[in-house]
């Protein structure tokens, strides 16, 4: 079977930067170290005036197709994944298709575009279907583009409000790829939840402390559904594991739920019951509270054992070292943690021609993806290409009262005098309002 999956990938960061422990903090009158330590974030990527959803994506995608030497006839279809659009008729990847066009001769008209929504889950079930669409034999030897891109932004004040960020992936599936090769081992936790919506609203409504337990509750059940496609998992399995990541510190209680999962009925299992006890088991307690305070218990003692810490510190730390500076991107954030845990494989000389990877996606309302792909040789070159360090290095340093300023910008608000903090070039950027409401592009030399 041919391989499919990951040819090339890049990433486009918002380029202004609030500080979380600089400057929003003290704003705020709290603990810097309840970001940078509790959260696990330094700084969120926030966009400027003139950019958003969509330039964010066409310049991440503009890139993509400059280094990879495409043109528009290779490409047979483009899949946006946002829960950030601005229209619930006109699909993001039409303006962002548009905005190509201005920059080649050549045009679209013959991809299939589309926009997918289900929160951040959906740059991942995007991925899945370009994968099908690939793996039907319908792309006629042509590439799919697959955008995540989102303005992650909160209400003033909202507690999501230090997790901001904003930026895009751009990805391009296809035969052969010489990034990651996707593979048929999926497993699914979904349900009905209400712990995030944005009902038309740019800024969304959150139950903060309930979503964090709905990720974990759906992330296990993916867990669960994964083992019965692709066996049970051992905690050597996996090179690293990218995480969705809406904070790295949503991640730390993730990882340690997943660990205490996959290790139950292994070696690693038998060494953890002599050094910390065995895993508390429901049936030997006589209500949920005693249980649940068993398992924290375990928890903690648990992560605290150099087993375990060592297993975090090579499967999940690198995955999150660009989050810590850019915030949740949304459906780019999986993508992120992946794109970061392969830089520093690459910049720290590890070898992982043929490593497998277990992706763990999420979306909010709810649902969790967990897929295994392998690392194919080549990854290292592609990764080298990317120039995201220097993008988060050069983003403008907001200060609070310029951050309190450009914040409400981006409520899908028609008209602002608020003044662009940089300026755009060689680069798409937002150019006002057309006759219909639509929102016009340019590129910027
Ligand atoms: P909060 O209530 O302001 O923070 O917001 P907190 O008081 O819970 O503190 C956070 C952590 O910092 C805690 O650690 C504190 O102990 C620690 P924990 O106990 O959880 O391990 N802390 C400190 N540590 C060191 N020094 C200090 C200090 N002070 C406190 N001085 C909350 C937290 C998650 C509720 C908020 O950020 C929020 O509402 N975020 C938005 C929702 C969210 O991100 N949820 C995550 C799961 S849902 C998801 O991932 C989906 C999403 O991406 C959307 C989508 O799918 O579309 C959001």
């Amino acid at each position: 079977m041919t391989a499919v999956g990951i040819d090339a990938m890049e990433i486009w960061t918002g380029k202004l930067k609030l500080d979380l422990a600089e400057t929003f903090a003290p704003a705020q009158g709290d603990d810097p170290g309840k970001y940078t330590k509790g959260l696990g974030l330094r700084a969120s990527s926030f966009p400027d005036v003139y950019e958003d959803i969509v330039t964010m994506g066409a310049n991440a995608a503009h890139r993509l197709m400059e280094r990879k030497g495409l043109t528009p006839d290779d490409i047979g279809r483009i899949d946006v994944a946002t829960e950030s659009a601005f229209d619930n008729s006109k699909p993001v990847s039409t303006y962002i298709a548009g905005c190509l066009e201005q920059v080649y001769d050549e045009n679209f008209h013959h991809a299939n575009k589309g926009e997918r929504k289900f929160a951040c889950i959906s740059g991942t079930q995007s991925l899945d279907d370009a994968y099908n669409w690939i793996r039907a034999g319908r792309n006629r030897g042509r590439a799919a583009l697959v955008i995540a891109t989102d303005t992650a932004l909160y209400a003033r004040d909202d507690p999501g409000e230090a997790t901001q960020g904003a930026g895009a992936v751009a990805m391009l599936v296809d035969e052969d790829p010489n990034l990651v090769e996707l593979s048929t081992e999926q497993g699914y936790g979904s349900a009905d939840e209400t712990d995030f919506l944005k009902p038309n609203q740019q800024f969304p409504s959150v139950d903060g402390k309930r979503s964090v337990n709905v990720y974990l509750a759906r992330m296990r059940e993916a867990l669960e559904d994964f083992a019965e496609v692709a066996g049970d998992i051992h905690p050597g399995d996996y090179e690293m594991i990218p995480f969705h990541t809406p904070f790295p510190g949503m991640v730390r209680k993730a990882a340690a739920l997943g660990y205490r999962h996959i290790i139950r009925g292994t070696d690693v299992g038998d060494l953890m019951a002599e050094e910390i006890g065995h895993q508390p088991m429901r049936s030997d307690f006589e209500t949920d509270d005693e249980f649940h305070a068993a398992i924290k218990e375990y928890t903690d003692a648990l992560t605290e054992t150099e087993r375990y810490q060592d297993w975090y510190s090579n499967a999940i730390e690198p995955t999150l070292e660009i989050s810590r500076e850019v915030g949740n991107w949304y459906t780019g954030s999986v993508h992120i943690a992946r794109a970061s845990g392969l830089k520093h494989a690459r910049e720290n000389g590890l070898d992982l021609d043929d490593a497998r990877l277990l992706v763990a996606s999420y979306g909010s309302g709810a649902q969790a993806e967990v897929h295994a792909e392998t690392v194919v040789p080549g990854w290292e070159e592609e990764i080298g290409a990317l120039d995201i360090d220097e993008q988060i290095r050069n983003r403008y340093d907001l200060s609070f009262a310029e951050y309190e300023q450009v914040h409400d910008v981006h409520n899908h608000e028609t008209e602002t005098d608020v003044e662009e903090f940089t300026a755009p070039e060689n680069e798409f950027a937002f150019d006002g309002w057309g006759r219909m409401g639509e929102r016009k592009y340019r590129y910027v030399e």
